[in-house]
Formats: C-alpha cells, sequence, structure tokens
C-alpha cells in the first residue's frame, strides 16, 4: 500500500480523504488502534514536544512496511491510586477532592484534555476528585500556564490536525481513559448541518470526533460557546458522535447558575459509550443567591489605570473570596491598563452598573457598541468576560467603582480561577487564556454530576437551556 504524504494525514493517522468521508472506522473500546502513517515519533520527534513516551504505554510495534501500530490496552476502568508518592507522581499538585477520594478507598476517574487552554476544565474536573492523564493544545503559552499550575500529567503542544503530533502526545498514556474533555473551537454556523465535510470551520471539531473515535474513552464532553440557537449544529455535533458510538445529551450551562460570578453561558454534550444520557447538574444557585462581581472582587486592592498592585490589603469578606485566595500570597496580573485622561474622565461619569448614556455629550466616545463604555453592576454577576476585558470600549467590562477596565485578576476571579493559578504569557496573552477558559468552578460542577448515578437517565431527555433542579 502506498503511503500517503504527510500532509494528507488525519489526526488519527488516516488519509485526509478518507478521513472526511469520516466513518469508516470501527473502533471498540477494546479495539482501538491506529496505523501512524506520518513520521516515527520515536525516531523523528517534533522539537517543540516533550520527548516520545519512553513508558511505552501506546505500544508502537513495528509492523511491515514502515506503518507502525499503536496500540491503547484495553483499559482498566480507573486508576488506583494507593499511596501519596503515587499520587504525587500521578497528579502533581493534588486537589483535596483527589485525596479524599484515595483515602475513602475511590478510585479515580481519568481524562485527557484536547484543546486543553490555561486548563479552567482541568483544574475544575481535578477539584471534583479526577484525576488528568494528558493535556495538549498549540497555543505554547497556555501550555506553559498548564503546565506551572496543574503538574504531574504531560501538557503537550500539539496541534490536533497534526497526526505526528497527536500521536506523541497520545504516546504518554498509560491507559484508555475514562474520559475525553474538550472544547475545540467551532463556530456553529448555520452551514455547519448542510456542509459539515466542506466547510474547513468545523475541521477541529471534526479532528475531535476523530480523536474520541480512535481513542474510545468510555464517556466525552465536548464544550463550546457556540451560536447556541443554532440547532443543525447541535444536530450535527450529537449524529456524529452517535454515530461514532456514543448516547450523547446536550445542554446550555449557565456558570452563574453553579456559583460562578458571571451570566456566561456554555453549550455542553455529552455523550457515553453506556445506555444512558446524561441529565446534566443541578443548579447550585438562582437569582436569589448569586454570587455577584463585589463578591467576588471586592477584597482586591483598589489600583489606579497604568498601576499594579502584588499584595493584599484588604480583608476578604465573602466565602468565595476566601476560596480565591487559598493558598496565596501574591497577586498575580492585578495590573491596571493605562488609559488617556479624556477617557478617565468620561467613564467617571458612569455609575455602578451604568453605561455610556451617562457619559456627557462633550466626552462621548465616538465608536463603540451599545454595551461598550458600560460598568460592571456590583451586585451582580458579570455579563462574559473577554479578551477585551481591560478596555472600557469592551463589553461591560469598566470595574464597578474604579474608572478602569478589569485587571487579568480580576477577570480571573470573575472566570472564577483561583488567585494562586498564575498565567504565563505577555498581558495580552493572559488576558485571552482567562477569557477563553471553561470556568472551573462550572467544571468542578460537572465533573461531580458526571459521577453521579442520580443524573444519568435511560431516555435522551433532549437539549435543555437549564437543567431541572
Ligand atoms: C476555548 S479554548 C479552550 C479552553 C480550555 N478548555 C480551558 O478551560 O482553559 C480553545 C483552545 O483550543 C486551542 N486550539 C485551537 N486550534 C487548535 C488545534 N488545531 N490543535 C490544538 N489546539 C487548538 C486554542 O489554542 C485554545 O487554547
Amino acid at each position: 500500500m502506498n503511503e500517503p504524504k504527510a500532509h494528507q494525514v488525519s489526526p488519527i493517522g488516516l488519509p485526509v480523504v478518507e478521513h472526511w468521508a469520516a466513518t469508516s472506522l470501527s473502533l471498540t473500546p477494546d479495539d482501538a488502534t491506529i496505523l501512524p502513517r506520518g513520521r516515527d515519533v520515536n525516531k523523528d520527534p517534533d522539537p517543540t514536544l516533550d520527548s516520545p513516551s519512553r513508558h511505552g504505554q501506546l505500544r508502537l510495534d513495528g509492523r511491515a512496511g514502515n506503518a507502525r501500530r499503536a496500540e491503547i490496552s484495553p483499559r482498566s476502568r480507573v486508576t488506583r491510586v494507593s499511596t501519596s508518592a503515587d499520587r504525587r507522581t500521578l497528579s502533581g499538585r493534588v486537589t483535596r477532592s483527589q485525596v479524599s477520594a484515595e483515602a475513602t478507598g475511590d478510585t479515580l476517574t481519568t481524562f485527557v484534555d484536547a484543546f486543553c487552554g490555561a486548563g479552567g476544565l482541568t483544574l475544575g474536573l481535578s477539584e471534583a476528585g479526577w484525576l488528568p492523564t494528558l493535556a495538549f493544545d498549540k497555543w505554547s503559552d497556555a501550555i506553559a500556564t498548564h503546565t506551572e499550575n496543574l503538574p504531574g500529567h504531560p501538557a503537550l503542544a500539539a496541534d490536533i490536525t497534526n497526526s505526528r503530533q497527536v500521536s506523541a502526545a497520545l504516546a504518554k498514556l498509560e491507559d484508555r481513559p475514562d474520559w475525553i474533555v474538550g472544547g475545540p473551537p467551532c463556530q456553529g454556523y448555520s452551514t455547519v448541518g448542510k456542509r459539515i465535510r466542506e466547510d474547513e470551520r468545523n475541521r477541529l471539531f471534526l479532528a475531535y470526533r476523530d480523536l474520541v473515535k480512535f481513542v474510545a474513552p468510555p464517556g466525552f464532553v465536548l464544550e463550546n460557546v457556540l451560536g447556541l440557537r443554532d440547532m443543525s449544529f447541535v444536530d450535527a455535533v450529537k449524529s456524529a458522535f452517535t454515530e461514532a458510538g456514543y448516547h450523547v445529551t446536550a445542554m446550555v450551562l449557565r456558570a452563574a447558575d453553579y456559583g460562578v460570578p458571571q451570566l456566561r453561558r456554555r453549550v455542553v454534550f455529552v455523550g457515553h459509550r453506556e445506555d444512558r444520557f446524561f441529565a446534566g447538574p443541578r443548579r447550585t444557585h438562582d437569582e436569589h443567591s448569586y454570587v455577584s462581581v463585589d463578591d467576588a472582587i471586592g477584597d482586591l486592592p483598589p489600583v489606579e489605570p497604568g498601576t499594579e498592585a502584588t499584595r493584599y490589603s484588604l480583608r476578604p469578606t465573602t466565602a468565595f473570596q476566601k476560596d480565591m485566595r487559598r493558598e496565596s500570597q501574591v497577586i498575580q496580573g492585578h495590573r491596571a491598563v493605562k488609559h488617556p485622561e479624556r477617557l478617565i474622565e468620561a467613564i467617571s461619569h458612569i455609575p455602578d452598573g451604568g453605561n455610556r448614556l451617562h457619559i456627557p455629550d462633550h466626552l462621548q466616545p465616538t465608536s463603540g457598541f451599545h454595551n461598550s463604555y458600560s460598568r460592571l453592576a456590583s451586585w451582580k454577576p458579570a455579563v462574559a468576560v473577554t479578551q477585551n476585558m481591560a478596555k472600557p470600549s469592551g463589553t461591560r467590562c469598566i470595574h464597578p467603582r474604579q474608572d478602569r477596565g478589569l485587571t487579568t485578576r480580576e477577570g480571573a476571579r470573575l472566570q472564577s480561577f483561583p488567585d494562586r493559578f498564575h498565567f504565563s504569557g505577555g498581558a495580552v496573552s493572559q488576558r485571552l487564556q482567562v477569557a477563553n477558559a471553561v470556568p472551573p468552578l462550572l467544571a468542578e460542577t460537572l465533573g461531580r454530576a458526571l459521577e453521579d448515578p442520580a443524573r444519568w437517565l435511560s431516555d435522551d431527555p433532549g437539549v435543555s437551556l437549564i437543567p431541572e433542579r
């Protein structure tokens, strides 16, 4: 058989043309195989990646011709962590939930985070007691953040569309993971249902589907910020994973309903090979108990535009603030961007929760949208945090009482990243990592619900905006 050229190879090692025709693979949990036809990852490693596995988790056996066969062993369902030394080897910074799971003799659910970014999803699932065994993302700054804050499992720079890099990453796995989780950036354009194979913008979603199909874990999670009302996309995702052998449900989760001080919504797909459907996590908060902006950031020291604070000067007053400050001595990323004097004067006229209509005519900015130049309301959860959080012209991101945009640390708090979680890279990169992330608290709630037999149903509940209480 002729070897396809490297650029023709899909993430799972199938020729691209056949690959988009898609569903010819028939992998089962006990029969996951791959024939990487790209370069030999052991002989020709990507210099940007860690050295290939020496553990031999994915067995790379010589085969006829250049093809090498990698096998994932039929996995034991969970990883048993028996000693504290093992725990540290496996998971580096061990979360309290992981420790208590081990103490009660429970086994830890393992997972791979594809498109891991800085690690909001990994952090949250770890806090739920899950054990990450591999994470990858093509963005080196995000990988640096992930590695620093979430040691103990390989976090690799790998592009999911590059078969060689994905093979090298998968070679780190000792066992088939219980779950693959990830948020492929895909737009959910309305064309997706009709032209799913041709649309370049859906390439990453398909690559993710193929990764899940190849590794064949018992379950997967796909989260996204897609155009939520685009049901054709929801249907397309569901049917792509249903064809791959999963029972899939989709739901829209609002972060504030799970204790995150932010109204951000995410669509979450959960699939399982067993004949059962995930009903979603129960809401833990409502309009009467939401964590507000003040509850979340009110203890951070005031900073003027163009200045930074690294020391706590105020006492934490809410449970959320106390939780965020746990194990943190210094404040990272609490620098306010410098603004022109005229802009500072303009926004000084906006009250807590107000908008640009409060700015006098002679100071009105000439550009922006209706929700630009708006202050967060101190008594409500924030609107979705974006990478433009530091600019008053961004979407409602002016501090409730200070005349400036948000600092990266304030954005991170509103995403429920604890202060001990430090971001790598330049300021712009750090803000993007924060804004991209799944709020860790939302991920933690999701992880706990996925482990709760009461949250699984025998029938597909259909797409719901917010799961029933
Ligand atoms: C929404 S973010 C993921 C956020 C992450 N789940 C978290 O909670 O922090 C999407 C990530 O996909 C990564 N990405 C985009 N294209 C990729 C590709 N071709 N291969 C691997 N990662 C990719 C981006 O670098 C980005 O970090």
